[in-house]
């Protein structure tokens, strides 16, 4: 595991590196600049190397960074993120049993509001309504822990607003569109790109804590997926980020997601329902459309025609009108 805040040394020796990358700096050099021994610069570089980040090394020169790490590390994600306190404290895991299970574990301690949980790779991700998330390497496995003091409108809006602002991240930082899928599911092409999930824990009527898991298949192999999930109920197809946009960083990503959640996050703790709703409905591929909701128990059929504030989908079939809060759309 690595934090964004254990790791001072090594992380002025990488931003150092990043900010000469034209020039190889002997070990002296960055032991003089920095401030540290000559051991201690060696033992970051080879730390830095095997982190993914690509150092060239000439005998009498010394060093210089030729490529960045692809992988999602604490301080990558912390540096340059202009959030006011989302994302301030991360946590990286290569592999995880699941980032949600690790948050929910870390969700008591007050420090920790808007801490960032990512791993490369979950063995045990958890998705909605108990059912399991494939989470290979190439994902984007994040949960995030929230001590609100939203009302239960806001707090029932929560994942619909989620999905809004991770639309709004990959519409800024990828050339793609996503549709909205209730109640929030982020889709490409009517396949599933992104899904939310959020866990309550409630003590005597107030939120004690509220974490929020993020998925999404940025770089995962999508037809290994269908195939272990097309006979799963409700599974409507996997598409990926990459596989829509070549150019797709997963770091611009996540800092965008991050930065939206903030907005997002101010928007229900001021009570601007309408507005989530307003821009979530623009999106929708659910709204105006028939459908039937499938709640585990039974199949309600209709059109949809709104959602309410608190994220209920109103459902009218012979002229009846239904709120349905829980459960997938199937068609
Ligand atoms: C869904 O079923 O649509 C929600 C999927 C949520 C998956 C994410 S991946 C990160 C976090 N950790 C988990 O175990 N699940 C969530």
């Amino acid at each position: 595991m690595y934090n964004s805040f254990d790791n001072p040394g090594l992380v002025k020796v990488l931003s150092f590196l990043k900010s000469h990358d034209t020039e190889y700096l002997s070990g002296q050099d960055l032991s003089d600049v920095l401030k540290i021994s000559r051991v201690a610069v060696w033992k970051h570089i080879k730390k830095i190397k095997e982190l993914g980040y690509t150092i060239d090394s000439k005998q009498k020169l010394g060093y210089r960074l030729a490529d960045n790490t692809k992988l999602l590390l604490p301080w990558e994600i912390t540096t340059n993120l202009n959030t006011k306190w989302i994302g301030k404290r991360v946590y990286y895991f290569d592999s995880i049993d699941s980032t949600q299970a690790q948050a929910i574990k870390m969700a008591n301690n007050k420090k920790e509001n808007g801490t960032v949980i990512i791993a490369e790779k979950q063995t045990s991700g958890k998705g909605r309504l108990g059912r399991k998330w494939m989470s290979p390497k190439g994902g984007i496995w994040i949960s995030l822990i929230f001590h609100p003091e939203f009302n239960i409108t806001a707090t029932m809006l929560f994942p619909v607003a989620v999905s809004l602002a991770l639309s709004n991240a990959i519409e800024k930082s990828t050339n793609i569109k996503p549709k909205l899928k209730w109640p929030n599911d982020v889709t490409i092409n009517g396949k599933k790109i992104a899904g939310i999930l959020v866990d309550i824990s409630m003590e005597s009527n107030r939120i004690e804590s509220l974490v929020l898991g993020v998925g999404i298949n940025f770089d995962v192999n999508t037809k290994q997926i269908e195939k272990v999930l097309k006979k799963s109920p409700n599974f409507y197809g996997a598409d990926s980020i990459k596989k829509n946009d070549k150019n797709a960083q997963p770091l611009t990503l996540v800092q965008t997601f991050l930065k939206e959640l903030e907005n997002i996050y101010e928007y229900l703790n001021t009570s601007k329902f309408e507005e989530i709703v307003k821009e979530w409905t623009k999106r929708s591929s659910t709204i105006g459309n028939e459908v039937a909701i499938s709640d585990g128990n039974e199949i309600i059929k209709g059109k949809a025609v709104r959602i309410d504030h608190d994220g209920a989908l109103v459902i009218v079939s012979k002229s009846k009108t239904k709120r349905v809060m829980v459960g997938d759309v199937t068609t």
